[in-house]
């Protein structure tokens, strides 16, 4: 059997601040509780639908109410954090801890939340930036290059957990006895790929370079792109990035026509933002558009939607010239 370092072990021997640490070591554990509740399923009473709806009016899950108390309570609980935000809450939420030199802490508690019933992957997004004491709503709109730390949890068929802290991307999986353990010392994306991820139901509603782009791979070999594409979407941006972290491929979620007014579905601050530091990390590219990356989004409020095109750096180059 391979001996595989614990997360403890490498937080240990990370360049990553105390104060750091501590919050990551928190975000691993908290993320290791969720996994045994969305493995629970209905005998953890993890599904079905809350009754709620939240900010951005989707109805909630009870996953996603369930995996937000428990981040926002062992969030709050860990000294060096100041604040909270979440997908699930209207406002960003500050600590009583009120530390100097801290961090806020704004997560995607339960990403993928139509695959819950239907017992699919789903994942936990989280992005750590640096906080003065007593932050308010502008100390966490800061842009995604600002983060110290991004991840996420992934409850799939293994749950993993994926970290940057800023030295490229390592992986952990969760061993029967609890413990994260490192199994994937360095993820790289491939420069090169032949899969592309996007709801193609939305194909009509779509700008036209981004339809150019995806007819271009469909027509395959005999087309201008000269080879076959494959195509996969699991409706959870985490397990879609894991397989571009793992495999390469490309994600898109462009704007669409559906709500035109907004730059595209996913949220800028808890989706966008952690995923684009998690891919440029791993040598990929993470565009608005497959120009300007991600974490050069000036941000405006803190549910903030922002239009993907994340992965192999040379595809996402073909999603500009298309
Ligand atoms: P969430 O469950 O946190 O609201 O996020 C769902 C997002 C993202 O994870 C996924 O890629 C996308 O929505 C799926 O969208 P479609 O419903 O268009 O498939
Ligand atoms: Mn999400
Ligand atoms: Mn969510």
């Amino acid at each position: 059997m391979t001996a595989y370092a614990s997360f403890e072990d490498f937080i240990a021997g990370s360049s990553a601040p105390d104060g750091l640490k501590a919050v990551l070591t928190t975000l691993a554990a908290t993320c290791a509780d969720i996994s045994r509740v969305v493995a629970g399923g209905a005998l953890a009473g993890a599904l079905g639908a809350s009754g709620s709806v939240n900010v951005q009016d989707e109805e909630q899950k009870k996953l996603d109410v369930m995996t937000n108390d428990m981040l926002t309570q062992a969030l709050s609980a860990c000294p060096l954090v100041a604040g909270v935000a979440s997908e699930e809450m209207d406002f960003v939420q500050p600590t009583t801890n009120a530390p100097a030199d801290g961090y806020v802490v704004l997560f995607d508690p339960l990403d993928g939340s139509s695959n819950i019933d239907i017992n699919a992957p789903v994942g936990t997004i989280f992005s750590v930036l640096p906080s003065p004491a007593s932050p308010v709503e502008a100390d966490f709109l800061q842009t995604g290059r600002n983060q110290v730390a991004a991840g996420y949890g992934l409850y799939g068929a293994q749950s993993m957990l994926i970290l940057t802290i800023g030295e490229g991307v390592v992986g952990f999986t969760l061993a029967a006895d609890g413990r994260w353990l490192l199994t994937h010392p360095e993820i790289r994306v491939s420069a090169d790929t032949k899969e592309f991820a996007i709801n193609m139901s939305n194909r009509r509603h779509w700008a036209e370079p981004v339809r150019r782009y995806v007819d271009a791979c469909l027509a395959g070999k005999t087309g201008a792109r000269g080879k076959d594409f494959n195509m996969r979407w699991v409706a959870a941006m985490v397990a879609d990035v894991h397989r571009i972290l793992i495999r390469g491929g490309v994600f898109l979620y462009p704007w669409d026509a559906r709500e035109p007014e907004r730059p595209g579905k996913l949220r800028l601050m808890y989706e966008g933002n952690p995923m684009a530091l998690l891919i440029e990390q791993a040598g990929g590219k993470a565009t608005t558009d497959g120009v300007q990356p991600i974490l050069d989004v000036i941000p405006s409020a803190l549910h903030q939607r922002v239009a993907v095109a994340l992965g192999s750096a040379n595809e996402v180059d073909q999603i500009a010239a298309a």
